[in-house]
């Protein structure tokens, strides 16, 4: 008799772990296609998925080229100077006027964020050349400041800052 109920409990474990087994591999194998939709692939980020980057390696004076939704963005750390030089200039004298305080983030003024797309014909701005120092279109000559305003030449807007937002005090996330 004991050894009868031993054996039934036995198949009876037996049964409720196998059930358990086979309820787990269910749910690993369901959930499984939600987990991998979740990271989103080389064609999803050309698609517009937002990117994150590190800020950490760009050293004060510096800047990177990232491409988000197959556009060139520039990440520029501004020194001192050039955000002065942006801030001292009269709003009013500015073609497309606009603050450098509009185009940062506020307690992140040393970060500049703009696409890089020339806003007459669509040339790509080369950084650091001009005479503001900030960026030169060289198909018609258009030169904007360190704040990526248009100061000079036929561009008839300043360049466009992307939708991002800082994750972090070193990180941005551009979409
Ligand atoms: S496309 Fe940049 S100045 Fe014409």
């Amino acid at each position: 008799m004991t050894t009868t109920s031993s054996a039934q409990h036995t198949r009876r474990d037996f049964l409720y772990v196998a059930t358990g087994a086979v309820a787990a591999v269910g749910a690993a194998a369901a959930a499984w296609p939600l987990i991998s939709q979740m990271n989103p692939d080389a064609s999803t980020i050309a698609a517009g998925a937002p990117i994150e980057v590190d800020l950490t390696p760009i050293a004060e004076g510096q800047d990177i080229k990232v491409f988000w939704r197959g556009k060139p963005i520039y990440i520029s750390h501004r020194t001192k100077k050039q955000i002065d030089d942006a801030r001292a200039v009269p709003v009013s004298s500015l073609p497309d006027p606009q603050t450098d305080q509009a185009r940062v983030k506020e307690g992140h003024d040393q970060w500049l964020v703009v696409i890089g797309i020339c806003t007459h014909l669509g040339c790509i701005p080369i950084a650091h050349e001009g005479a503001y120092d900030g960026f030169f279109c060289p198909c018609h000559g258009s030169v904007y400041d360190t704040s990526g305003r248009i100061r000079q030449g036929p561009a008839p807007a300043n360049l466009p800052i992307p939708p991002y937002a800082f994750v972090s005090d070193s990180k941005i996330k551009i979409g």
